[in-house]
C-alpha cells in the first residue's frame, strides 16, 4: 500500500496565518501540522508517501521534508492545481500509484492514540474501501457514516444538517487499486468539487464500503479554526509535558519502527540544529532499544 497525503487549499479560514504559507505548514505546538499526519501514516506501516499541494506551497513542503530517505521512507511531490476536491487525490496519484492500494491522508488531520486499529486495517484491506468512524458531539461539520449496530455502513452524507449518526468520518481513507479509476468518473458537486464521500459512496454501492469504529482512546483533533490550533496545541504540550514523549517526530518513528538503524539515527540527530526537539532525540538515542510502547 502506497500512501497520498494531500495538504493543499486555501486555509482561508485560517487568515491572516496562512497568508504567506498554507494550514498544514502551521505549528500545531512545536512542530509543523503536516508532521502528525506524516508520522500516522508512518507508524501504519507505509513507506512510499505522495505529497499533493498547490503549486505555491508544494516548494515548502519539499523543503521541509524533502525526500524522505533521512527518515528511511520515499516522498514524491505533486502539485494540485486548484482545490477541486479530495477525491482528486485520487486521480493525481494514479501514475504514483502504479496499480497499488492506497492509504488518504489529509495533512491537517491530527490522530493521536494506540494505531493498531490502523495497522489491522491496512494489512486486512484486500478489495474495496475502509473509512474511520469517530464519535463526536456535532457531526454535521464532517462527512457522516450511518450505521447497524454490527457497524455496517447504512449511508454516507457530506455534512448533513441532520446527522443520522454520531460517527464522523476522519480524513483518513483506505481504498484499493481501483479508486482512481473511480475518482476520475465522478462528477463535480454543487460546489465544483470532486467529493471523498461521493468516491466512498461509490464503494457503498457495490457493496465494498467497510467502517471500523475509532475507539473513544484515540483523539482526533480539529484544526480548522485559531481556537481548534491551540487546543490541539495545548493537547500535545500536556502530553508531552506529562510523558516525557513527544507526538509526530518522524525522526522518532522511523528509529522506533526499525525504518533507521542505530546508526543512521545516531547521525541524523547529530545534524539537527541545537534544540529541545534535539535533546529530546538525544535521550531516545541514548535509551537504546528501550521501547516505548
Ligand atoms: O477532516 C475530515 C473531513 O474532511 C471529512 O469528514 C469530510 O468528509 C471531508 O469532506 C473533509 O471535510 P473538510 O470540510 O475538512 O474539507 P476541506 O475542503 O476543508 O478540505 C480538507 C483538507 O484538504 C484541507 O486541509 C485542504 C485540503 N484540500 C481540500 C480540497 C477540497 C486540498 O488539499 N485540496 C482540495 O481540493
Amino acid at each position: 500500500m502506497k500512501g497520498i497525503l494531500l495538504a493543499g487549499g486555501k486555509g482561508t479560514r485560517l487568515y491572516p496565518m496562512t497568508q504567506v504559507a498554507s494550514k498544514q505548514l502551521q505549528p500545531i505546538y512545536d512542530k509543523p501540522m503536516v508532521y502528525y499526519p506524516l508520522t500516522t501514516m508512518m507508524v501504519a506501516g507505509l513507506r512510499e508517501i505522495l505529497i499533493i499541494s498547490s503549486p505555491e506551497d508544494l516548494p515548502r513542503f519539499e523543503q521541509l521534508l524533502g525526500d524522505g530517505s533521512r527518515w528511511g521512507v520515499s516522498l514524491a511531490y505533486q502539485e494540485q492545481a486548484a482545490p477541486r476536491g479530495i477525491a482528486e487525490a485520487l486521480v493525481l496519484a494514479e501514475t504514483f500509484l502504479d496499480g497499488h492500494k492506497s492509504m488518504l491522508m489529509l495533512g491537517d488531520n491530527f490522530i493521536y492514540g494506540r494505531l493498531d486499529f490502523l495497522r489491522e486495517e491496512v494489512e486486512q484491506l484486500k478489495e474495496g474501501a475502509t473509512v474511520f468512524g469517530y464519535r463526536v458531539a456535532d457531526p454535521s461539520a464532517y462527512g457522516v457514516v450511518e450505521v447497524d449496530a454490527d457497524f455496517q455502513v447504512v449511508s454516507l452524507e457530506e455534512k448533513p444538517k441532520k446527522p443520522k449518526s454520531p460517527w464522523a468520518v476522519p480524513g483518513m481513507y483506505l481504498y484499493d487499486e481501483h479508486a482512481p479509476a473511480y475518482a476520475k468518473a465522478l462528477a463535480p458537486s454543487a460546489r465544483g468539487e470532486l467529493e471523498i464521500t461521493d468516491l466512498n459512496r461509490v464503494y457503498l454501492e457495490n457493496g465494498q464500503l467497510r467502517a471500523r469504529p475509532m475507539g473513544r482512546g484515540i483523539a482526533w483533533l480539529d484544526t480548522g479554526t485559531p481556537e481548534n490550533l491551540l487546543e490541539a496545541s495545548s493537547f500535545v504540550h500536556a502530553l508531552q509535558s506529562r510523558q516525557g514523549l513527544i507526538i509526530g517526530s518522524p525522526e522518532e518513528v522511523a528509529y522506533r519502527r526499525g525504518y533507521l538503524s542505530h546508526d543512521a539515527f545516531a547521525q541524523l540527530v547529530q545534524q539537527l540544529p541545537r534544540s529541545v526537539y534535539r535533546d529530546y532525540l538525544e535521550h531516545v538515542r541514548d535509551e537504546g532499544s528501550v521501547v516505548a510502547t
